[in-house]
């Protein structure tokens, strides 16, 4: 590389080039995404972390030498370029960079797996690779504001973000789905839900969340289970059922309006449009949920849970996310806290997201009382004694309390359209899966 070029060069980024004066000079860092060459001209797009860009290369200007070097370039090299800002309608972008020099940084060999038409199941195993794609960039960065603006939410809340174990030893979300590790010898499992921590953490902080990973053993094959995935989870003291579904409400309208002020060029590559929803979402209860199925023609009976089948048909009669409230007991974990008025359902909430998508959170009222948490244990058909911690939560100054969890990726899979959940998680873990 010219040393006197290298110097008066400004280092940049793709997406502040439309902002730079014709003629800059800047010193661009990326990969190879497209290279075409005719007429002693070579075209390189070029991509970095913020972007595409055109380069040229032009015999004259980078000598034989380097031209011929261009000209083998090949897909996913990484070069650096120093050249001269050009704006020019035809290009794409309306911004181009006639280079001036540039070097290779890591070469790539010719055999780039993902290439057009290879099949879900190639950039699967190549997901280490496929998740460079520009498509695949923006929902990383989707993600990262979604995150973001969780973080703010809460923040200006009042609540504080902690971190509880991974290994545990006893379920949150029933015993069909644990995932079981050997501790030294000792039998311990992979978390399903920070809940019960968090139920802890309370009685310290009153208002706190997690964004936590949770692992469950589903077995099922759909297009939105995983068997890692991450939440967001909160829980609040003194909070009862309709506290939890305000403040659900509150923050996913919040994420949903950052996202579009903040990331609208990204989510635009998924959807026509996206209006954040506005509280209040519907609240509908498990009855009036049945009673819409029955009368489309949905063969479900009261008290059976509702599954994805379910869920679509449901979530197609709203066009803003809900809430279905006041499951069956039987429906749901064994923390919920039966309906004083109707012991046969709890104060359990599930946020549905519309369009067909379905549960994206699930929460509620806790049994705070020792004596009926006991009772709900048993009839769960789950061991007293694993329980015993979370149980003294009950015996020392119990408080009534809520909180829930939200599905980071159920809930990106939703904002981003996505058919399955594994579109918007970058290594996805399913059944049959845990390479790459
Ligand atoms: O409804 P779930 O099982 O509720 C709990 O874990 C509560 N303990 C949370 C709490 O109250 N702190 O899971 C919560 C959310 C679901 O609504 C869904 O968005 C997501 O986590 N989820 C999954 N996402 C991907 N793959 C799976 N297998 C999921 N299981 C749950
Ligand atoms: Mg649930």
């Amino acid at each position: 590389m010219d040393d006197a070029l290298v110097e008066q060069a400004k280092e940049a980024k793709v997406e502040e080039l439309s902002s730079l004066e014709e003629g800059s000079l800047v010193d661009l860092k990326g990969w190879v995404y497209v290279k075409s060459h005719h007429g002693g001209m070579v075209f390189v797009r070029l991509r970095d972390s913020t972007g595409l860009v055109q380069v040229v290369f032009k015999k004259n200007v980078v000598g034989k030498e380097k031209l011929e070097l261009a000209e083998k370039l090949t897909r996913e090299s990484s070069i650096r370029v120093i050249g001269a800002v050009h704006f020019d309608k035809r290009a794409p972008g309306g911004v181009e960079v006639h280079a001036k020099d540039f070097e290779v940084i890591g070469s790539a060999p010719s055999d780039y797996p993902i290439r057009p038409g290879v099949g879900v199941s190639v950039m699967l195993d190549y997901r280490h690779l496929h998740l460079r794609g520009v498509k695949m960039t923006s929902v990383w960065k989707v993600y990262s504001e979604m995150l973001k603006a969780v973080r703010e939410w809460f923040e200006q809340h009042g609540y504080y973000e902690v971190h509880v174990p991974i290994f545990v030893t006893a379920a949150c979300e029933g015993g069909a789905t644990l995932f079981e590790v050997s501790y030294f010898g000792r039998k311990a499992y992979l978390s399903q839900s920070a809940q019960m921590y968090l139920e802890a953490a309370i009685f310290s902080l009153e208002k706190v969340y997690c964004v936590q990973p949770s692992f469950r053993a589903e077995k099922s094959r759909t297009r939105r289970h995983l068997t890692e995935f991450w939440q967001v989870e909160a829980e609040v003291a003194f909070a009862d059922m309709w506290d939890i579904i305000e403040i659900e409400e509150q923050l996913l309208s919040y994420v949903c309006q950052k996202l579009k002020e903040r990331a609208w060029k990204h989510l635009r590559k998924f959807r026509k449009k996206f209006t954040p929803p506005e509280p209040p979402f519907p609240r509908i209860k498990y009855d009036e949920a049945v009673d819409i199925l029955q009368s489309k023609g949905v063969e479900i009976e009261w008290g059976e849970d509702f599954g994805a089948d379910e869920e679509r048909v449901l979530s197609k009669e709203f066009d803003t996310p809900f809430f279905v409230t006041h499951y069956p007991r039987q429906c749901k974990a064994f923390y919920h806290k039966p309906d004083p008025s109707n012991p046969s359902v709890t104060l359990s909430v599930d946020m549905l997201a519309p369009e067909g998508y379905g549960e994206i959170s699930g929460g509620g009222q806790r049994i705070d009382d020792y004596q009926e948490l006991v009772e709900s244990i048993k009839l769960f058909g789950l061991k007293v004694e694993d329980y015993g911690w979370y149980l003294d939560l009950r015996k020392y100054g119990s408080v009534p309390h809520s909180g829930f969890g939200i599905g980071l990726g159920r809930t990106l899979q939703w904002i981003l359209k996505a058919p399955h959940i594994r579109d918007v998680v970058m290594f996805p873990r399913t059944i049959n899966r845990v390479y790459p």
